[in-house]
């Protein structure tokens, strides 16, 4: 039996100093629609990483939401080194155990009913417009209501589903049956809805709208009004869900001792992100009475619930059980939040607000920070981001004004005062 040390060995701290010949690569030969921080990373380890000058960072955004367990988790790489001496990848034509293993896992964490496995948080909603058109099909409903602010993905549905200009603007003509009504306003949602809607999707936390979640009264208020109407009730936690708020699904932590909520179920729910602890994979999970809608031959992918992902979700899943990372994601995450409003109160003309749940936190700068530096042609986000690098913490920019704190659920007590105390510094830098 190989030790881990023998099959991973520690890399090297500097790889390479070599951060333009890499960005010339990208320069020449790489589709440029990201915007991309002029950072090299090589290798990481637990909540930090490292670029190739050997500087290290206190990673707060875990790859946006997706290193659950953090980096070179020794779990994730054994069950991918053992997985992938048995078996990578066959075709859905067969069955495999694991694929069957972890939709019964999420099924049990969520409710009766069952999965479909892809690849992506926008391939898991794809998979719920479909569902939602093959459900109103013979009644002639098709729209599917969205909100304003949401993000759902970048393909074709995606972008039209998604209530943000810039994320369409240039790929008109957008796929018909969509529509946005603010979020959190069930008045605009009951109004909204016509004779051909068939179903509504919103996250249970507002992502890279900008970390707000949804008050429990309206995820009841929207069961009723699908209940009402003969709707589907989509839940998209592609972002917030996985253990990152304490509870496997955001809806779950919100509607938590909420008389009523007792017996809230949507009809669907869509995941990615975390789900393969950074092992490319998405899925849906399906309630009861609609899971055989899709009926063989109407949906499908290739790569979708391979043996190699399926055993890492099952892994990752599997070690948040056993470190107990959910009450992880919760401690932590009330110490980071707190620690930001502490320091909103210290420096308001720094930081506006503080929101979110568990370790998907929202901080927002204030407008106009007199003496940021960096190109004033960028966001303010972009430029606090740049200060935070620089002093050796990563965040995610959402939006123009707001970075999201997103860090991987097993991240410590000290590494999080640890990012306080660095946040602190830029912050006390700047009045
Ligand atoms: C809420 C939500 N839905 C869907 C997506 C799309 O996921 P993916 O980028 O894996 O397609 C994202 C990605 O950020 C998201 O935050």
């Amino acid at each position: 039996m190989q030790t881990m040390r023998e099959i991973v060995p520690t890399p090297p701290s500097v790889i390479r100093n070599d951060v333009a010949s890499v960005q010339n690569l990208f320069q020449k030969h790489v589709v440029p629609s990201y915007g991309r921080f002029d950072i090299v990373l090589s290798h990481g380890l637990g909540s930090y990483v490292h670029d190739v000058t050997g500087k290290r960072y206190l990673d707060l955004g875990a790859g946006i939401a997706v290193n659950a367990l953090g980096h070179a988790h020794p779990a994730i790489t054994e069950a991918l080194i053992e997985q992938s001496r048995r078996l990578v990848h066959i075709s859905n034509f067969y069955y495999h155990e694991s694929q069957g293993r972890l939709a019964q896992r999420l099924v049990q964490l969520i409710g009766p009913g069952k999965v479909f496995f892809g690849n992506s948080g926008v391939e898991a909603n794809e998979g719920l417009f479909k569902l939602a058109r093959k459900f109103g099909h013979d009644e002639g409903r098709f729209e599917i209501i969205t909100t304003i602010n949401s993000f759902h993905g970048r393909t074709l549905a995606g972008i039209a589903a998604t209530g943000q200009e810039k994320v369409r603007k240039g790929f008109e003509p957008l796929v018909p049956g969509f529509r946005q009504v603010p979020y959190n306003d069930l008045e605009a949602m009951r109004e909204a809805i016509s004779p051909a809607t068939i179903a509504i999707m919103v996250e249970g936390i507002q992502g890279e709208g900008g970390v707000t979640p949804a008050p429990p009264e309206y995820l009841l208020g929207l069961r009723r009004l699908c209940n009402e109407h003969k709707l589907l009730l989509f839940m998209d936690e592609v972002q917030a869900g996985h253990f990152r708020t304490g509870r496997f699904q955001s809806y779950q932590r919100i509607l938590e001792g909420i008389s009523g909520a007792e017996d809230f179920l949507p009809d669907a729910v869509s995941m990615a992100k975390s789900l393969g602890g950074g092992f490319p994979m998405g899925a849906f999970w399906v309630r009861a009475p609609y899971a055989d809608l899709l009926g063989s031959g109407t949906h499908g992918t290739t790569y979708g619930g391979s043996p190699l992902g399926c055993t890492v979700a099952l892994k990752v899943l599997e070690v948040i059980d056993k470190e107990k990372l959910a009450d992880n994601a919760r401690k932590v995450g009330t110490l980071l939040k707190e620690g930001l409003q502490c320091l909103q109160r210290k420096y308001p003309s720094i930081i506006r607000n503080v929101r979110g749940l568990g370790l998907m936190i929202g901080l927002e700068l204030a407008p106009d920070i007199a003496n940021l530096p960096g190109d004033a042609t960028r966001t303010q986000a972009v430029r606090f981001a740049n200060l935070l690098h620089a002093a050796g913490v990563l965040t995610i920019p959402a939006g123009a004004q707001i970075l999201r704190l997103l860090p991987p659920l097993n991240l410590s007590e000290d590494d999080a005062k640890q990012g306080l105390k660095i946040i602190e510094q830029v912050a006390s830098g700047l009045v």
